[in-house]
């Protein structure tokens, strides 16, 4: 069901310290800063040759971030994200073998444009989970 590795994303404190440390101290070619209200975060997109890091920074008072970052001040993995092809069909999948998907359970539009889903991570081995429909 599952496909390529989409992004790791992680959460920082600094967004600013945390791009400039990926550009200029491990070299990698790094976005603008892009603020996406609907998920209360401000991403910064690491572009590497076989997969992207995503630098996530609360935004807004209701952040689904601000709260990790409070239990991990200095920053840290916060989710995976692997592409499926349907991402209904592979939720209805998912459902069926006893996993939770986060919120209402309806896609929402992500980061890249396209649906995404979250995954409970008590399912996934302590690994919050996000699905991209790609
Ligand atoms: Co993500």
């Amino acid at each position: 069901m599952i496909g390529r590795l989409n992004h790791v994303a992680i959460a920082v404190p600094d967004l600013e310290a945390a791009t400039a440390m990926y550009r200029d101290t491990l070299g990698a070619i790094v976005s603008e800063e892009q603020a996406l209200p609907e998920h209360g975060v401000t991403v910064v997109f690491v572009e590497l040759p076989n997969t992207k890091v995503e630098l996530l920074h609360p935004l807004g008072e209701a952040s689904p971030i601000a709260k990790f970052l409070e239990s991990n001040p200095a920053g840290g993995m916060h989710h995976i994200c692997y592409e499926v092809s349907d991402i209904i069909a592979a939720r209805d999948q998912l459902i069926e073998k006893g996993a939770r998907v986060l919120g209402n359970g309806e896609p929402k539009i992500g980061a890249h444009g396209n649906p995404v889903l979250f995954l409970h991570p008590k399912d996934f081995t302590g690994t919050l989970m996000e699905l991209e429909q790609v």
